[in-house]
């Protein structure tokens, strides 16, 4: 609002109005306007309520009487103003609503032109008019002030909640997308899962593959192993048989050759055959003697050595 001196000027607030208002005992009514007051309060079920929510009679019956104590003292100065702010603030708090307020201000309106009444103090009606105006005046004002506030507030909170909104609605939308990424990231993941495990299943049949031919392998080359003892017995029997068949052979040989010489020194013994059939039975002797040698080479030759043919 403009200026309160100012105002207080419009109001034609003078200090004979402060002399005026003096001459009533206002100590003296605060008690029975108190009650009158409160009377009337508790008689609307909403203020009754209001007063026990937050307060007590008690405690508003004291801060109401000091309040019309103070009605004698001139509308002026900082205290003042402040005061009457916190009335506002107080009733504001507990959601007092100007209509309340100015309706029950009636009341205390009322209570002062009765105490007026019949006085001789021509100034009397005017000043009193004055001063609860200006209390009224200032407590309206108080209130407004307090809602302007209140919708700065509200304003604030509003654009704080629309920030919000935008923001959650951003952070929603990027959820979204974030989830959709996930559920395509999710997909990939299983086709790429399903071919590792195909994969494996590959790897796993090859391995038993290769374990069963491992197994084949190793039992082959068992049996070949056998095999091969086995050649290296018949190998080495069919080479003692060899080695007794032609010790066999020159055991007859020898044999063949004992039995040509006994005959050929028999017959010489006997009938002195000539020196020419002993030359020839010499030769024969020899002869059978080389293959004896040759017999007997072969038997000692060490083992893959070429055979050489019997003569
Ligand atoms: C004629 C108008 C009224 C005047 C002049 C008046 C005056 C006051 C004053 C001076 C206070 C103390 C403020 C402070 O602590 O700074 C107060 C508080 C209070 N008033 Fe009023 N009042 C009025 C109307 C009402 C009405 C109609 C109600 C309705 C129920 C009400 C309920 C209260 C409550 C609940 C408190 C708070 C008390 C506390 O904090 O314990 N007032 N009032």
């Amino acid at each position: 609002m403009t200026g309160w001196n100012r105002f207080l000027g419009f109001l034609e607030w003078s200090d004979a109005d402060a002399g005026v208002l003096a001459v009533l005992d206002w100590a003296a009514l605060a008690g029975p306007y108190t009650d009158a007051f409160y009377a009337r309060i508790r008689a609307v079920p909403e203020l009754d309520h209001l007063v026990r929510e937050h307060s007590s009679y008690e405690r508003l019956a004291a801060a109401m009487q000091e309040y019309v104590r103070r009605l004698a003292d001139p509308p002026v100065g900082e205290a003042y103003l402040e005061r009457m702010r916190a009335v506002a603030r107080v009733h504001g708090r507990v959601g007092l609503s100007p209509d309340w307020y100015l309706g029950a201000y009636r009341l205390l309106w009322e209570y002062a032109l009765q105490a007026a009444w019949g006085r001789r103090e021509a100034g009397l009606p005017a000043a009193l008019a004055k001063r609860l105006t200006a209390d009224l005046v200032l407590t309206i004002s108080a209130y407004q002030e307090l809602m302007e506030e209140r919708n700065r507030e509200l304003e604030t909170a509003r654009s704080l909640l629309s920030g919000a909104e935008q923001q959650l609605t951003a952070e929603a939308a990027e959820l979204a997308a974030a989830a959709t990424q996930a559920r395509a990231a999710g997909g990939r993941m299983a086709q790429l899962l399903a071919a590792v495990a195909e994969e494996g299943r590959t790897v796993r049949e090859q391995a038993q593959g290769a374990v069963t031919q491992a197994d084949a392998g190793s039992r082959a080359m068992t049996v070949l192993g056998g095999q091969v003892a086995e050649t290296r017995k018949t190998l080495e029997e069919v080479a003692a048989a060899e080695a007794a068949a032609a010790l066999e052979a020159v055991r007859a040989a020898l044999d063949q050759a004992v039995a040509a010489f006994t005959a050929v020194a028999g017959r010489l013994e006997e009938s002195g055959r000539s020196i020419h059939e002993l030359d020839a039975a010499t030769g024969r002797l020899e002869s059978q003697a080389g293959r004896v040698a040759a017999l007997a080479r072969q038997l000692t030759a060490p083992a893959g050595a070429g055979k050489e043919a019997m003569p």
